[in-house]
């Protein structure tokens, strides 16, 4: 099996270059290969690369996730969360090939409390929730052999990430204030890749799995609540900290404006991907604890 991998330096794409290698011959690139366009600001020229490698697997793990940025440049965000994806659809069509990309909590509106369904309706309320359900239409549409992840709340030991910055500031100051009204799941770069990992096996071996799946680690958290669980943690590892869990004030999200409006509800089902897949997704805190045991 050859499979070509698209954003291969992002938080998920590095975990997927480790995921998908044992899977067949893996070509993995980003947007600064030479050797094969992989570039989504010029989504067309995308076409010649699928055709010159006519891989069996298409992943996208590539996209335009500067949120509040997406805001003030539309026209690019939509080329690389939409259109950029949609060519890729396409290509892998023409060739029969399985097509794997990514999408987010995003594009719901956050109402309600209850963890939202692949069905229900969405109601994006950024410019990169917009583009990012464009993009989920567009890879559904020009590709029926597709596998669609919704997920929330990435992060990878890789790189800066949330608990490292709540880390640093405990460190700095005597109090923190984080947002209490914005629920979710952490989940892991490494837990999706491996899940992807899992899907496309299944789903080489039976086309009827193609669909789209709501993906995260189990459980629900606020921000606030994940800052408190990573300080608690640090400092069960011996870490000094100015201010620990019981300093971490909750605020709305309304005292920390920003351009794009993020959902209050960002809780996802994912009874379909666990039933179509045989496989358990692990509560978030396990994900994030090991990630706190491999960085500190
Ligand atoms: N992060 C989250 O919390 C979150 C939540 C829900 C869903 N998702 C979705 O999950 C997927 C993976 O996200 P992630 O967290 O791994 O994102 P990420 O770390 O920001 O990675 C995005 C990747 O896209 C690449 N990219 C940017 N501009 C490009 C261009 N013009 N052409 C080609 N590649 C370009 C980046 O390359 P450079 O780094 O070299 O610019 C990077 O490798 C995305 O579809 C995202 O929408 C993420």
């Amino acid at each position: 099996m050859k499979l070509l991998l698209l954003g291969k330096g992002g938080q998920v794409g590095w975990e997927l270059q480790r995921s998908l290698a044992p899977l067949g011959e893996l070509v993995a690139l980003d947007h600064e290969s030479t050797e094969f366009h992989a570039d989504f600001s010029e989504p067309e020229r995308l076409f010649e690369t699928v055709r010159a490698l006519c891989p069996d697997v298409i992943v996208n793990a590539a996209a335009h996730t500067a949120v509040d940025k997406a805001e003030s440049e539309p026209e690019l965000a939509r080329k690389l969360n939409a259109t950029a994806p949609g060519v890729l659809a396409k290509a892998a069509n023409e060739l029969g090939a399985l097509i794997v990309h990514y999408s987010t909590d995003y594009v719901f509106d956050g109402s309600g409390d209850r963890p939202w369904r692949e069905d229900d309706e969405t109601g994006p309320l950024s410019v990169y929730g917009q583009t990012k359900l464009e993009g989920e239409q567009l890879v559904a549409s020009n590709c029926p052999k597709h596998l669609i992840f919704r997920t929330s709340w990435v992060y990878a030991a890789r790189g800066g990430n949330f608990a490292k910055t709540m880390l640093r500031l405990a460190k700095e100051r005597d109090k923190l204030t984080v947002i209490d009204d914005q629920f979710g799941a952490p989940t892991g770069a490494e837990l999706l890749a491996d899940a992807t990992a899992h899907a496309i096996r299944e789903t080489i071996r039976d086309s009827s799995k193609a669909g789209r799946y709501h993906l995260v680690a189990a459980g629900v958290t606020t921000w606030n609540g994940y800052a408190r669980f990573v300080l608690a943690q640090a400092q069960a590892m011996g870490i000094e900290l100015k201010a620990g869990p019981q300093f971490v004030e909750p605020v709305p999200t309304s005292a920390f404006p920003l351009p794009a409006k993020r959902p209050h509800n960002s809780r996802l089902d994912t009874s379909r991907f666990q039933k179509s897949f045989d496989l358990v997704l692990p509560p978030w805190e396990e994900g994030v604890a090991r990630m706190l045991r491999e960085t500190l």
